[in-house]
């Protein structure tokens, strides 16, 4: 009899249940922004849906053909950020959402770092005729860290990323 070698990951409850029933999947009609952070090339693509109004996000929705540990960063990432300010929303960290999940390994916070990377996108996205103070004009340190990991998948799978 053939036995997996495969060791699972020490996945959270929490990363469990929301793999399992993720909240906020599926595509958005009519967002006010949309985008993308990922590699088509090894399948971990996210896609983040916004809905905003008077500065709230009102909406907040979620593709994403990554592992479970992406599927459930996206998860809680957008029931956090849902009926906050858009700045709010702005400042959530990839920690802040791995904190969230009860933790993640080691291995999988680049899924973190993934969801949340697509959201500035997004929000930078929305903002990009008419710059609101609070938004850095320079790339933070989330945005850079979505970056490096976008290009390493890059340089290791030879894809390129669709960054909308
Ligand atoms: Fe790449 Fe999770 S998104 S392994």
């Amino acid at each position: 009899m053939l036995m997996s070698t495969r060791v699972p990951l020490p996945y959270t409850p929490k990363v469990l249940e929301l793999f399992r029933n993720p909240r906020n999947l599926g595509k958005m009609e009519s967002p006010d922004v949309v985008s993308q952070a990922g590699s088509p090339a090894c399948g971990d693509v996210i896609t983040i849906y916004l809905k905003i109004r008077c500065g709230i996000v009102v909406e907040a929705k979620f593709e994403s053909y990554g592992c479970a540990a992406n599927i459930a960063a996206a998860s809680a990432l957008t029931e956090m950020i849902k009926g906050k300010k858009v700045e709010e929303a702005w400042s959530v960290e990839w920690k802040d959402v791995a904190d969230e999940l009860g933790g993640l390994p080691a291995i999988k916070r680049h899924c973190s770092i993934l969801a949340v990377g697509a959201l500035r996108r997004a929000i930078r996205s929305y903002y990009k005729d008419e710059k609101p103070e609070w938004l850095p004009s320079e790339l933070t340190l989330a945005e850079r860290q979505a970056l490096e990991e976008e290009e390493l998948i890059d340089r290791l799978y030879g894809g390129r990323v669709a960054r909308t």
